[in-house]
């Protein structure tokens, strides 16, 4: 093994101050998922392990590292929605990620508006510029190479319903540039193992990529 790389087997520890596996794949995307459970309580939390699958039918998913109150109330009712996390509703994106019982509507904590949806029960987020109404396809348990199954779940929808707000269509076009203002995140695995989660200024300060 040559001097300048530094080589690690996971499973055996990265023998580095902090994991580096979540800075190394990003910036990634801001999954600002809003759910609510059988009896209408609405749930509204980020999720950075979040990307898009497929174009025809646009496949979104998100992974949820332990059970949490997203996961629940999308299996039993189905639907989810995705907003847009942008700059300026980033001190409110992080109050929702607060570890609050699941009877706790994040909407109300950090003061952000629920806008009906069109075709699914759960709102959107009426202050993001852009959200999708999504419909689950799958919920995967993950796994190990050796088909032991570990506490994190890939939850998959479809996106059944798009809102872009008009400014954001330059000509038609979606104007993807504008999205310096984007939120995208590098390294949320350390901060929050490492307790600091309930910083927003901290946490905020790595949260955005160079020269956005
Ligand atoms: C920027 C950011 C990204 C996060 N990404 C994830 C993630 O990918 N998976 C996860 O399980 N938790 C993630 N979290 C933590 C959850 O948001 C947090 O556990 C939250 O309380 C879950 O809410 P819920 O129980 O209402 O679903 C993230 C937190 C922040 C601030």
């Amino acid at each position: 093994m040559p001097d300048d790389i530094h080589f690690y087997e996971p499973a055996n520890g990265h023998g580095l101050p902090h994991d580096p596996f979540n800075a190394i794949v990003g910036p990634r995307p801001i999954g600002w998922i809003s759910s609510q459970d059988a009896d209408g309580r609405l749930n509204l939390a980020p999720y950075s392990f979040f990307n898009a699958f497929n174009y025809i039918p646009p496949i979104i998913g998100f992974s949820s590292v332990g059970r949490k109150d997203s996961l629940n109330n999308i299996e039993r009712t189905g639907e989810f929605a995705w907003n847009l996390a942008t700059r300026p509703l980033a001190e409110q994106m992080n109050q929702c990620s607060a570890m609050v019982p699941p009877e706790v509507n994040e909407f109300e904590l950090s003061g952000l508006t629920p806008a009906a949806s069109k075709v699914i029960q759960v709102p959107r987020v009426a202050e993001s510029p852009v959200s999708f109404e999504c419909k689950v396809t799958q919920i995967i348990q993950l796994q190990r190479a050796d088909g032991n199954v570990v506490p994190s779940w890939l939850i998959l929808g479809e996106v059944v319903a798009v809102h872009i707000a008009k400014w954001l269509l330059k000509d038609g076009v979606y104007d993807t540039p504008s999205f310096n203002s984007h939120l995208a995140i590098k390294g949320w695995g350390v901060r929050h193992r490492r307790g600091r989660t309930d910083s927003a200024r901290r946490r905020a300060s790595g949260l955005f990529p160079a020269g956005a």
